[in-house]
């Protein structure tokens, strides 16, 4: 489109009239939807999505439905300028960032729910609500954009698989795309929420990585999960500052339990550093 930086559209009419305006017939339009504090995981989706098509679009808004009551709603980090910057730089021509009532305005009640064993196992277990928060909120901005693409990353696995779930459910005529991980050079996933810790924090989170790496250098077919989720442990426990949430070996595509590893997988870590949860994947296929 333009060279001129992103629209900039808070209120959902303009919205649609910015998408009527910037997408004449047969132009694709691919979506990034972020809660901001943009990093270089964001901006490798960004990269992808406007290789792929004719208008990139993201959203930036920090959704208030997926945060439980003791978390970190109010302290999550916010730099709406370096957004746009960071937005620019990629080539997106579209940026919508609405407030919570243009998104969810008053007296609003509906919400869009995967009911089952996708949502009630790892995240879901511990963060009631989280994943309703992320699909009312996903549906919406697909009805909204109604893009052609939208891409989300592996570093939230059980995200990903949540949103693929949803859009086969609801029958979105949307191609979900995944990117893999980025990773700071000692390994740590790129995260907006890495910014909460502490030097001594932030070098300790780095065995979350570690351990998984372990684990994968370790896990030929047939492979115990007991043993594999026990490497990330040792590792892990090496670091008296971090505090495990959960670390579990599950079906790549149901999420089911496994015990051995006989199909592809994921390896999934949720860990404390201080007051921060971090989460980290490494993603096993057999053979
Ligand atoms: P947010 O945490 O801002 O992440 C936005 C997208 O960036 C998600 O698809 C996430 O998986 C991806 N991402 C984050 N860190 C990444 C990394 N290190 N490498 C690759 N991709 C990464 O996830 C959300 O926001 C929200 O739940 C949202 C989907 C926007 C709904 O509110």
């Amino acid at each position: 489109m333009t060279s001129h930086g992103p629209l900039i559209l808070q209120r959902v009419d303009e919205l649609r009239r910015g998408l009527a305006r910037h997408r004449p017939a047969g132009r694709t339009v691919g979506l990034v939807p972020t809660m901001g504090a943009l990093h270089a995981g964001h901006l490798e989706l960004m990269r992808r999505a406007r290789g792929e098509n004719d208008v990139l679009a993201i959203s930036i808004f920090v959704n208030p439905k997926q945060f439980g009551p003791g978390e970190d709603y109010r302290a999550y980090p916010r730099d709406p300028a370096a957004d746009v910057a960071a937005a620019a730089s990629a080539g997106v021509d579209l940026v919508f960032a609405p407030s919570a009532e243009e998104m969810y305005p008053p007296g609003d009640v509906t919400v869009v729910e995967v009911t089952g064993p996708l949502t009630a196992c790892l995240c879901g277990a511990f963060r009631p609500g989280f994943f309703r928060g992320v699909t009312t909120v996903v549906a919406r901005l697909f009805n909204l954009f109604q893009p052609d693409r939208a891409y989300f990353g592996e570093k939230d696995y059980q995200q990903l698989v949540v949103i693929r779930r949803m859009t086969q459910d609801l029958r979105f005529p949307i191609d979900i795309l995944s990117v893999p991980t980025v990773r700071e050079p000692d390994g740590l996933a790129m995260s907006s929420r890495n910014s909460y810790l502490s030097p001594e924090e932030r070098r300790a989170a780095a065995a979350i990585p570690r351990g998984l790496f372990r684990a994968r250098d370790a896990a030929a077919p047939g492979a115990l999960a007991e043993q594999l989720v026990g490497r990330v442990r040792e590792t892990i426990a090496g670091e008296p500052g971090l505090r495990i949430q959960y670390i579990e070996l599950r079906d790549a595509e149901t999420l089911e339990a496994m015990e051995t590893l006989n199909r592809p997988a994921v390896l999934a870590a949720a860990v404390f550093a201080g007051q921060a949860r971090l989460i980290d994947n490494v993603l096993l296929g057999v053979g």
